[in-house]
């Protein structure tokens, strides 16, 4: 028996400067969407698109130390782990997510999110 392997693949979505400060959007990768959000201190972080309490829109949701809040139902979650924050739902799909040298959006995602 052999273990399961999941490998990732890096996509380039550009420029970190379409995503205004504090804000998230969406990018397609393939047949997948991704949200990808942009901190105040500039770090850039990935996650589903998606909320999985009832599939809200979680760009759109407010950012800010370290969280998003889904602008659905007001549920929270940890941008770094995807935990949920004071409610059941389960957790968020977080990738890595980075900005280059030359300041585009690096994220790097499970092949089968293709
Ligand atoms: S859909 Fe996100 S909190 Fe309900």
């Amino acid at each position: 028996m052999t273990a399961a392997s999941t490998t990732t693949r890096c996509y380039n979505l550009g420029p970190l400067r379409q995503v205004p400060p504090g804000e998230g959007r969406v990018f397609r990768v393939g047949r997948s969407s991704v949200a990808v959000f942009r901190a105040r201190d500039g770090k850039a972080y990935a996650t589903q698109a998606l909320c999985p309490h009832r599939a809200g829109p979680l760009a759109d949701g407010i950012i800010g130390a370290g969280k998003v809040v889904c602008p659905l139902h007001g549920e929270k979650f940890d941008l770094v782990t995807g935990q949920s924050l004071g409610n059941r739902c389960p957790p968020l799909e977080i990738y890595p997510a980075l900005v280059d040298d030359g300041g585009d959006i690096i994220v790097s995602l499970p092949n089968h999110q293709r």
